[in-house]
């Protein structure tokens, strides 16, 4: 045999990634690195602790952190940021912002527990939520944690439980609802807004007011320039009742590129109802493919006009005011992957297939919200050219359930190669709520293992658990 051929054979049995060519992930240079340069290592990762895989990247969510802080000192404005532990479940990644040096926001004694045992100072720890419960607001109260309060209902509760014990003043920001958001369950609307500062004012022993909170579903910046304009107006009201607000908290809700702008507009404007397995094409996306990233977003909100002539970082620092953010998706931005195994390909009537993988639509959960994920898995065949079949072929990805709907995509791929068992289908990005959201154990199926990657003091890149914390 000669070494061409051979070296033909060795290729062929290398792994080998397709990456597709609809919905391509912009991917982050390690994680690229990690797909191109040592697939094998992914191999071995699966082989060792199942599929699917969720592989964190904590470097990546401090360098997002960074950026932003990068953004906000550039524009003289004082600032907070606080990182949305609710997006993900891994302590590795509230450990980076606790390394970044930025707080964290919280929203249940579990994800406080995350982050002191991170580090984060409780100073440093913003709680949000509409349903705190006693013990909860207790602990709050005696660690000295902000506590964003979400009604005039839960401010009257904590009057009364200060009342009862020693650990006050509780530092407090009030939740506004602003005037573009009636219909949301969560904030205080204006007409109880001014209730409840006159209220705080009455009783300074008991609440340390800081300031104003408000976060807004959708993703654009403009919504939240309106409600900072709108909660000037109570800034000036509480100053006159000689109360010291000092910091407006928008929120999250910073967006994320997932895949590259124009080829997201040019998939949406062509998409029909043979795109997906159900005829069906779901009525609303995650824009998958925002024209600017999250420290772009933040840049138009500062230079945004906002009242009275002013940007809202001069009306800011006109004001005296700290700008305080609460970023999950987007600083979990490119920090994590989840990886599945083929398990079979199954040819269906009409000519489509459907890949079923090691695994469920509980980790990559846009279907259980009548959505779809809008980024193409990235195909790593196993044996590389030889044994994956050159035939395009269009598949949906479904899992272990038993469940006619339940399934990873109902969009229909196309995979120009027939992936194969042992092959792996890498989603990208899926740190922002994909990939651990709705996970159970459905079947009777173990929860998928998280593992993080870090760099060791030789620059080498080593995985670890990234296991809950007991
Ligand atoms: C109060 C609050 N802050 C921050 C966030 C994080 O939002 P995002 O992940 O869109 O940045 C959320 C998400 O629901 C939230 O409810």
């Amino acid at each position: 045999m000669t070494a061409l051929v051979l070296d033909d054979i060795r290729q062929s049995l290398r792994p080998r990634s397709w990456q597709p060519d609809t919905l391509p992930p912009i991917l982050d240079p390690r994680i690229n690195a990690l797909i191109q340069d040592a697939p094998n290592t992914l191999f071995s990762l699966v082989e060792q602790y199942g599929s699917p895989l969720n592989i964190v990247w904590p470097d990546i969510l401090q360098d997002n952190a960074r950026r932003l802080a990068g953004v906000l000192q550039s524009s003289g404005v004082p600032f907070r940021i606080f990182y949305g532990a609710k997006v993900n479940k891994s302590p590795g990644l509230v450990e980076a912002a606790a390394r970044a040096g930025i707080g964290i926001d919280i929203s249940s004694p579990y994800e406080l527990r995350d982050a002191l045992h991170a580090g984060t100072p409780p100073e440093l720890v913003c709680a949000s939520g509409p349903a705190k419960t006693r013990d909860f607001q207790r602990e709050l109260i005696r660690r000295k944690v902000l506590i964003s309060v979400d009604s005039i209902e839960e401010l009257q509760e904590l009057d009364g439980l200060l009342a009862e014990c020693s650990d006050g003043p509780a530092r407090i920001l009030l939740r506004y609802r602003p005037a573009s958001a009636t219909a949301s369950r969560f904030g205080i609307g204006a007409v109880s807004f001014s209730k409840c500062l006159r209220l705080v004012a009455a009783q300074p022993g008991r609440f340390a007011f800081e300031g104003f909170h408000v976060h807004l579903s959708g993703y654009q910046y403009d919504g939240r320039v309106k409600a900072v304009a709108e909660l000037i107006d109570f800034v000036r009201e509480a100053r006159a009742l000689g109360l010291d607000p000092q910091l407006i908290d928008i929120g999250g809700g910073l967006p994320i590129q997932y895949v590259a702008a124009q080829v997201y507009d040019d998939y949406l404007a062509a998409q029909s109802d043979w795109h997906y397995r159900n005829g069906t094409i779901p009525k609303s996306f995650y824009p998958y493919g925002s024209r600017v990233d999250a420290a772009q977003w933040l840049e138009l909100l500062l230079a945004a006009p906002c009242r009275e002539g002013l940007a809202l970082a001069e009306l800011l620092k006109a004001e005296a005011l700290t700008l305080a953010i609460e970023p999950g998706r987007s600083l979990a931005d490119q920090a994590a992957v989840s990886v599945f195994r083929v398990n079979l390909v199954k040819a269906l009537p009409g000519g489509t297939h459907v890949v079923f993988v090691e695994g469920s639509s509980f980790s990559a959960c846009e279907t259980w919200f009548a959505s779809e994920f809008l980024v193409d898995p990235i195909h790593i065949a196993r044996d590389g050219g030889a044994e994956a079949e050159v035939l395009p072929m269009r598949a949906f990805i479904a899992g272990h359930s038993c469940l006619d709907d339940d399934v990873v995509t109902n969009r229909l791929l196309t995979f120009h190669r027939r992936p194969k068992r042992g092959d792996l289908l890498l989603f990208a990005n899926t740190g922002g709520y994909q990939m651990d959201l709705l996970e159970n154990e459905f079947h009777r199926h173990p929860l998928p293992r998280r593992i993080r990657a870090d760099r060791d003091a030789a620059g080498a890149v080593v995985f670890t658990p990234d296991d809950a914390m007991e």
